[in-house]
């Protein structure tokens, strides 16, 4: 696996040794799991080579956040890549990615709006900035991208839409533990004690999508079981609760196939997120 630490480096290989090839991005905060596993072994199915990068980009952490704690492990993550057969791995230092003087970012005002963006003033300005950045960098035929962070999905394609950023924005399912929890690089901080209550947003989602399969419609009741399972973990505490349309994440009622419930909460000091697109088959 090639790795390439900072621009200069990317720039160099981008123009020399992986010239006239599709590229497949994974952008990752690292901390690696199954879950960033499985956009790298898609992206090798669909191009020529797959690229990740590692940034824990500060711009996407507010004040209070965990930017100074986010779990670091570049050396693992390598491991994993490697077992994942990445072509290539792209790390860059902070002031590389922001040089002195930088003053431009990326601001969506429509579905960067709600949720996460009311939850996390400034989040998304620093998620738009840097994928931009990257997708400039690297110069992709196709970006890989969770559902797990449903949101993001569906402002980054928005910003890529308006923007007319060529490449393809691919959105991957998620991947879950085999009792429900999604995989988060932020599971790490969960204790003993609070992982049981951690399962309660994904439960929760189960409970929305065996109310939409019996025919209900009603936003209200979907919502309530949502907020009930996380309301009846101890250490659990409920953010938002929202069912919404899928790409302007605005709330809908009544709720139609397609539409996503989107649910966030604390487990103890940890801030966890999980959604579930309401198909409407059992
Ligand atoms: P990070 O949280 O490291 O996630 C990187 C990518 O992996 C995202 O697209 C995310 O949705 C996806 N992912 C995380 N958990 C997943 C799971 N359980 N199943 C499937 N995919 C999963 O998201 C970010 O980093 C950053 O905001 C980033 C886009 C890199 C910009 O800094």
């Amino acid at each position: 696996m090639t790795g390439l630490d900072g621009v200069a480096a990317l720039r160099r290989w981008r123009a020399q040794g992986a010239a006239g090839v599709r590229l497949g991005l994974v952008p990752t905060m690292g901390a690696l799991h199954e879950g960033h596993l499985s956009l790298v072994r898609r992206a090798k199915r669909e191009c020529d080579l797959a690229i990740a990068s590692i940034f824990v980009n500060p711009l996407q952490f507010g004040p209070g956040e965990d930017f100074e704690r986010y779990p670091r492990d570049v050396e693992g993550d390598r491991r994993l890549l490697e077992s994942a057969a990445c072509d290539a791995v792209f790390t860059i230092a902070p002031d590389d990615m922001y040089p002195p003087g930088f003053a431009t970012y990326v601001v969506e005002d429509g579905p960067a709006l709600p949720l996460e963006g009311a939850a996390r003033p400034g989040h998304f300005r620093g998620v738009c900035t840097v994928v931009l950045k990257l997708l400039n960098l690297v110069q992709p035929f196709r970006s890989y991208f969770g559902q797990k962070d449903f949101q993001q999905t569906v402002v980054i394609r928005r910003m890529a839409f308006d923007l007319n950023v060529p490449g393809e924005i691919v959105v991957c399912p998620t991947v879950r533990e085999e009792d429900g929890l999604a995989l988060s690089s932020r599971n790490r901080y969960l204790t003993p004690e609070e992982r049981p209550d951690a399962l309660s947003l994904s439960r929760g989602l189960r409970e929305a999508e065996r109310l939409f399969a019996a025919g209900e419609r009603r936003a209200a009741p979907i919502l309530e079981a949502v907020r009930g399972a996380v309301l009846r973990a101890p250490r659990a505490r409920l953010e938002y609760a929202a069912v919404a349309d899928p790409t302007t994440l605005a709330p809908v009622d009544p709720v139609r196939p397609d539409d996503v419930v989107l649910v966030a909460a604390r487990v103890g000091a940890t801030r966890l997120i999980d959604n579930t697109i309401l198909t409407g088959s059992p």
